[in-house]
């Protein structure tokens, strides 16, 4: 695997104006397999497709004459105050997409004001990712095999600093990711998952016709079995404001508030787990009836756009996570590329609330939608 030179941090070839720009760089610059790792969804790829759907069908309807000039983008998350409604969705291996991997993406969120979320499958240490930010990080824990192990990067994050603790609850198993297998996709021997004991590192590097490595090194490694008393466990053994990602049905929602829990992610996994799932933007709704009132939130999947942003305020979400374009932005311009994007994702939500007649993110989630355009 070859990665195309690229221009050095701090410059871009070209001026993306919008988010969709930094994907046509990115494939320039990636092998194509990598793109395709990142890029790509499971099965037939409906699900990835339904999240964009769903959310071109999502209208918002603007109000006027609301005298609104420079509209505040800044809002309270987790009872912390940040530049925006947003944060960086856990996303593994980052130094796939650029040698400086996640410490240039953290970086990068914490000179845009917002929150690092740090995934298990993290290709740089936990505590180098929290040296390389001066904004906050978020812990994601995939659930292992090893409650040993689960124990031990609990302690770490604390002991690092980790301002949140993020559980998701879609990976039993990895989703089919068909392009990855036909690929036989898997990762350079320089890309590891930096948090975990090597001893299972080569399944994630042996390259096999017709199989995801990838898939079967987190098979190796994450618990096929995660229940209730596991997250009651989580909740009782951190005081840090906890969130569970990857809820769709509004039930999940009301046992995780019950199970004491701080907010909730309305996440499909970006479309890369169960291919037949719902858009999150169609499960948004009824996740913010049941809950919404007690805990916070968030959203995920196909979020593109400041426009997407404000799309699910005014659905009710009281935050999003950005993914895929991210990663995009990585790989155009490392640490700049990230700034870069989230700088654009900022004037994008500006521009949004201002159109819409809102002075902060807060009115945006009284606005009314409309689905079907
Ligand atoms: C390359 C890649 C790696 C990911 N790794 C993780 C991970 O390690 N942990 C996790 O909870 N979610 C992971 N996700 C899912 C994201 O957190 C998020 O839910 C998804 O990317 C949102 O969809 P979007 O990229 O379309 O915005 C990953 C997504 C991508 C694209």
């Amino acid at each position: 695997m070859t990665v195309a030179p690229r221009p050095a941090d701090g410059q871009l070839d070209q001026s993306p104006v919008s988010l969709a720009d930094f994907a046509d760089l990115a494939r320039e610059v990636l092998p194509a397999e990598v793109w395709d790792f990142v890029s790509g969804g499971s099965g037939v790829e409906t699900t990835l497709a339904a999240n964009r759907a769903a959310l071109d069908r999502v209208a918002v309807l603007p109000r006027v004459l609301a005298g609104v000039e420079q509209p505040r983008t800044d809002a309270v998350l987790l009872g912390r105050a940040q530049s925006m409604p947003v944060a960086v969705a856990p996303m593994a291996y980052q130094r796939l997409l650029h040698p400086d991997g996640e410490p240039a993406l953290a970086a990068a969120a914490g000179a845009a004001g917002v929150p690092y979320v740090l995934s298990t499958l993290s290709s740089a240490p936990i505590e180098e990712v929290v040296a390389a930010t001066d904004g906050p990080v978020w812990f994601q824990l995939y659930w292992l095999r090893d409650r040993a192990l689960v124990a031990d990067l609990l302690d770490r994050a604390h002991a690092a600093g980790c301002a949140a603790l993020m559980v998701t609850v879609d990976v039993p198993v990895l989703g089919r990711r068909l392009r990855d297998a036909r690929n036989g996709f898997a990762l350079p021997p320089e890309v590891i998952a930096a948090n975990l004991p090597g001893g299972r590192d080569d399944l994630a590097h042996a390259g096999t016709p017709g199989v995801s490595a990838v898939a079967v090194h987190t098979g190796a490694v994450f618990a096929p079995v995660l229940t209730w008393a596991d997250l009651a466990w989580l909740r009782g053994r951190t005081r840090l404001p906890l969130l569970v990602k990857g809820i769709l049905d509004p039930r999940d929602a009301v046992r995780a508030a019950d199970a004491g829990v701080d907010a909730v992610v309305v996440s499909n996994h970006g479309g890369r787990q169960f291919d037949g799932a719902p858009a999150t933007a169609t499960m948004l709704p009824e996740v913010v009836a049941a809950v919404g009132d007690r805990i916070e939130v968030l959203v995920d999947s196909g979020v593109r756009s400041g426009t997407d942003v404000l799309r699910a305020l005014a659905l009710g979400a009281t935050g999003v996570l950005l993914g895929r374009p991210l990663l995009w932005a990585l790989a155009a311009g490392g640490r700049a590329g990230a700034q870069a994007a989230l700088d654009l994702l900022a004037v994008e939500l500006r521009d949004g609330l201002t159109l819409t007649g809102c002075a902060d993110p807060g009115q945006a989630r009284r606005l009314r939608t409309l689905t079907g355009g």
